[in-house]
């Protein structure tokens, strides 16, 4: 725990120093749930929004008066989205990416 903590930290401190995306593509394949939100969701999710239907953005209080609570529930949205929102398949996102997506949301949006 305490080498993945240092990790991340470091990552984030270069990426913050470069400036860049450094931690675009980590090795060992870690996902970045913050990257894989920005590349599929945020184009109608920005800041955990909803440009499509505003009574459905990804704040944890609206979600869970939506029935969606845990990060099992948002990667079933991806998979089977409401009337406005993309279908993210497998190939697409796969369920690591989208477990990644799921917590991401989860810890950044209230
Ligand atoms: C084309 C626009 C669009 C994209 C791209 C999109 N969404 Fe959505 N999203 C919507 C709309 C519209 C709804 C409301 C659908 C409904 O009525 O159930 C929604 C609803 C949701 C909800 C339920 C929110 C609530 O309060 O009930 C979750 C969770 C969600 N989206 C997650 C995601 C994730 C994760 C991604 C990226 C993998 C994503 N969305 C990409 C449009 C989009």
């Amino acid at each position: 725990m305490k080498k993945v903590l240092a990790a991340s930290v470091s990552c984030l401190s270069l990426a913050l120093m470069a400036g860049t995306a450094l931690c675009d593509t980590p090795k060992g394949g870690k996902i970045d749930g913050k990257h894989e939100f920005e590349e599929h969701c945020a184009s109608c999710h920005p800041n955990g929004g909803n440009i499509v239907n505003a009574k459905k953005t990804l704040g944890k209080k609206v979600m869970a008066a939506n029935g969606v609570k845990t990060e099992k529930d948002i990667v079933a949205k991806m998979r089977n989205p409401g009337p406005g929102m993309t279908k993210f398949d497998v190939k697409t996102v796969s369920n690591k990416e989208a477990a990644a997506i799921a917590k991401y949301i989860l810890a950044s949006f209230k």
